[in-house]
């Protein structure tokens, strides 16, 4: 079993983007600037958010929080859009989900300006995305990619199982498996909660990518011998023995799925990264289309 490691690939892709950054300041150009929407006080959310912004700095790239009350009213969060998608300092910018339940995702998602919509999440970066066209193509599918791209994981004929259909993950990353790239070529089967014969699906996956939203769902006898599983899956957990009082639980039973596997990622230091920085690359190509 070797295990992918997020950490070390996240960190080849900053410092590429270090560099890019260094010739454009040399240019005498502003550096890529990303805006982050955080509504309310989810404290996962606003954990992501200052890793997010702690990235840009790293990389030097110029970012800023928008920090909003959770009772601001769904039309006041799309009047700062607006002013979002007009403000010509700002590259890009992403609006942390998810929202407080009285505001609507879709129309959020609708009102932000495809050409600074660095997390891909809107219509026309969906569709660009399907049809192959240049695009954001959203953080964590893209994380995916680059993380299979670099460890050089033969992808083409092999079949891969994906749990879960969002927008954000499961959808995007079975459309990219499936194209003539590579990574992609492969055999792609959507599977979800009305799927009938899960385990033995799972069990003719020769890469089975977990994005359910379940902790632990994935057991051993899922898992085919030789397979790569890739954990997407996040859930805060009490724990009491913790200095924050949670641990972050995979959709993975990573302890004894482990050993089946030729290459597998463990929920932290996995995709969380990867996906971390493939929304540093976005936020660049934002600066660049400008
Ligand atoms: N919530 C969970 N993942 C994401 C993401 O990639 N982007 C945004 N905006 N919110 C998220």
């Amino acid at each position: 079993m070797q295990l992918l490691d997020g950490t070390s690939c996240s960190k080849e892709i900053r410092e590429e983007i270090k560099k890019d950054v260094n010739s454009i300041v040399a240019r005498g150009e502003r550096p890529p600037h990303l805006a982050a929407v955080l509504v309310g006080n989810d404290g996962a959310s606003q954990n992501y958010v200052a890793f997010k912004v702690k990235d840009c700095k790293e990389v030097g790239f110029d970012s800023t929080t928008i920090r909003l009350d959770e009772t601001i009213t769904e039309k006041e969060l799309l009047n700062k859009i607006e002013e979002l998608n007009h403000d010509e300092k700002i590259d890009g910018f992403i609006v942390q989900l998810p929202l407080p339940k009285h505001i609507n995702e879709n129309n959020v998602i609708l009102a932000i300006n495809s050409k600074k919509d660095v997390d891909g999440f809107c219509p026309e970066n969906v569709g660009n995305l399907v049809l192959g066209l240049p695009t954001y193509i959203s953080a964590t599918p893209n994380g995916i990619m680059e993380l299979l791209r670099r460890n050089k994981i033969e992808t083409e004929g092999k079949h891969c199982v994906v749990l879960g259909r969002s927008n954000i993950v499961g959808t995007p990353i079975a459309v990219l498996m499936s194209r003539n790239t590579a990574p992609g070529n492969a055999t792609v089967t959507m599977a979800h909660s009305r799927t009938k014969n899960l385990k033995e699906l799972c069990l003719s996956a020769d890469i089975l990518i977990v994005a359910i939203g379940k902790t632990e769902f994935v057991k051993a006898d899922m898992v085919k011998l030789g397979a790569v599983v890739i954990d997407v899956g996040q859930t805060r957990v009490p724990d009491s023995s913790k200095k924050t009082g949670f641990r972050n639980v995979g959709d993975v039973d990573f302890g004894n799925v482990k050993d089946k596997c030729s290459y597998i990622t463990y929920v932290t230091g996995g995709v969380g990264p990867m996906t971390r920085a493939s929304l540093l690359q976005n936020t660049l190509k934002a600066h660049q289309r400008r």
